[in-house]
């Protein structure tokens, strides 16, 4: 892991290494089974772009090959910090009537964009959403929004990696790094 990373003129350190994030990330993934009804198939739904890491390795912790896999979008995010609009950038075309919902995101700051994915799917009748998160900045919160399962909660500082971008860059890197105050 190294020891500074400069992105955009910003400082990073490091905060998770791949080790703690995958040990997590498989905890949680135990978690999510044993909360499952008995014979459940989900629908697993990773919001892109910041999920895509956590999400390919938590489907794989989770083991369910009944399992369907989609992808939506959304965006609220400028730089390091959030604009508080959420736009729906892919929607979902599956029918979800019915199914049971298991969102997958990167991280919860505000709150908003799982607020927004949550009302929207709300209307098309899913027999239950459950939200997995690999982060959530509970100190960062607009709408009290609390995920039903968290890998690590964290405080709200800017971070980067595994998925996690600034400015759609660094989602390569293996660990965690959050920004560097002076
Ligand atoms: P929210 O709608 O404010 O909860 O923010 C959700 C989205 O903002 C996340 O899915 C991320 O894509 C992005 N985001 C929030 N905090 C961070 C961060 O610390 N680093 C990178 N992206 C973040
Ligand atoms: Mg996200």
């Amino acid at each position: 892991m190294d020891k500074e990373l400069k992105v955009n003129g910003l400082t990073f350190v490091p905060y998770l290494t791949e080790d703690k994030i995958h040990q997590e990330v498989k905890r949680v993934a135990a978690e999510v089974r044993e909360a499952l009804p008995a014979g459940s198939s989900p629908l697993l739904l990773c919001v892109l772009n910041g999920a895509f890491m956590f999400a390919a390795d938590f489907v794989r912790e989770l083991g369910l090959s009944d399992a369907k896999i989609n992808f939506v979008r959304y965006s609220s995010y400028d730089g390091t910090s959030s604009t508080g609009r959420v736009k729906e950038i892919l929607g979902l075309n599956e029918d979800i009537e019915g199914r049971d919902i298991i969102i997958i995101e990167d991280i919860v700051d505000t709150g908003l964009t799982a607020c927004k994915m949550i009302e929207d799917l709300k209307r098309r009748k899913p027999a239950s959403i459950r939200f997995v998160t690999l982060l959530h900045k509970p100190d960062s919160t607009k709408t009290g929004f609390v995920p039903d399962h968290v890998a690590f909660s964290i405080p709200p500082k800017f971070i980067i990696g595994y998925g996690l971008d600034l400015d759609g860059k660094v989602r390569n890197l293996r660990d965690i790094y959050v920004i560097k105050e002076d």
